[in-house]
């Protein structure tokens, strides 16, 4: 058996936190399936509090379908109605994302707190990271990188082939994203990886809202779906779904019953755009054109819609 990785990160803190749900001893499949209805049941009952209030946001799908780029978009979104917005980039890869922020250089990684990935010479302090309530100002400068109010952050790149498996960060990562309390007028966006993995780590815990990036794939859809079955199991309620890369109106018509044939509540359509797409290929920040504008619709549907009672 490999490393056992709690979900809600108590191993890692000195069993401080622990539900005793008993996922990290269960020897068998149908312990492993009552250890993790137990930390289910925990998440639910301790979920009900992120129900109105936008204050942190996943972005979520299947790889390809643009998480960075929406990211990217809301971010700037976002800061220009007003909010200071805290980007984490949780992806292990791809290394462009200050660039699409319009942000000059990458943060030094939040694994690099941990002395075996630390400077020697110039180690970051680590205990912000272990208290209850973190807040802007409490994380380390050299984490963070910033460009008026939109900052960034990034959870650690995989550069070399022996550092090891991408646990430890995403352990970090979830600590952060669990006691990170923003001001008001203050967002978290975090561009998760891939897939459903991130789940499986309970990533996700602290969020409010996740957002779907689809594109017109079953593939993507199937994914979107699974995204939305987990996230309601971790006592998520607001969950949308939103289409990008769509060619036409007859295909943003056919997903859109999909959607609904999958119970995804929809929140808008990105098309496909050569704006992004020669973004891209410059790795220039998308300028303040059709898709950012797009985008920032979109935000704003998103806040009108968190405030109004039809909002769940
Ligand atoms: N609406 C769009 N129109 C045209 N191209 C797009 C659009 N959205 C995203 N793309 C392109 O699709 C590619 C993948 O986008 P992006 O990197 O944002 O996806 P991702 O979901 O973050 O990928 P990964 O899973 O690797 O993190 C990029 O080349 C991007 O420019
Ligand atoms: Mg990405």
């Amino acid at each position: 058996m490999g490393t056992f990785h709690c979900p809600i990160g108590a191993a890692s803190r000195g069993t401080t936190g622990c539900v005793d749900c008993g996922l990290c001893s269960a020897a068998t499949k149908a312990e492993r399936i009552a250890a993790a209805d137990r930390m289910r049941e925990y998440i639910r009952a301790t979920a009900g509090t992120r129900a109105g209030v936008i204050k942190k946001i996943a972005v979520c799908g299947k790889g390809g379908v643009g998480k960075s780029t929406f990211s990217a978009l809301l971010a700037a979104s976002t800061v220009s109605l007003g909010y200071r917005t805290l980007v984490i980039d949780t992806d292990e890869s791809n290394p462009s994302m200050h660039r699409r922020l319009g942000i000059g250089k990458e943060p030094e990684p939040l694994l690099s707190i941990l002395e075996r990935f630390s400077d020697e010479a110039a180690p970051i302090e680590a205990a912000w990271l272990d208290r209850d309530e973190i807040r802007f100002e409490d994380i380390p400068e050299r984490l963070v990188v910033s460009r008026d109010k939109l900052s960034l952050m990034c959870s650690g790149k995989i550069d070399d082939p022996l550092i090891g498996c991408a646990c430890t960060m995403s352990d970090l990562t979830r600590n952060l994203m669990v006691n990170y309390v923003p001001d008001e007028k203050e967002l978290v966006i975090t561009d998760l990886e891939a897939g459903v993995e991130s789940f499986g780590r309970g990533m996700e815990q602290g969020v409010d809202t996740i957002i779907m990036i689809i594109e017109p794939t079953l593939d993507s859809l199937m994914v979107a779906a699974k995204v939305q079955y987990m996230s309601e199991g971790l006592g998520i309620r607001r969950i949308r779904g939103i289409l990008n890369k769509i060619p036409d109106k007859a295909t943003e018509k056919q997903m859109r019953a999909l959607l609904k044939e999958h119970n995804i509540r929809y929140l808008g359509t990105m098309p496909l755009s050569s704006e992004i797409s020669l973004s891209a290929l410059t790795g220039a920040m998308i300028p303040e054109g059709e898709a950012y504008q797009n985008v920032k619709n979109l935000a704003c549907l998103m806040f009108d819609e968190a405030e109004m009672d039809y909002d769940l």
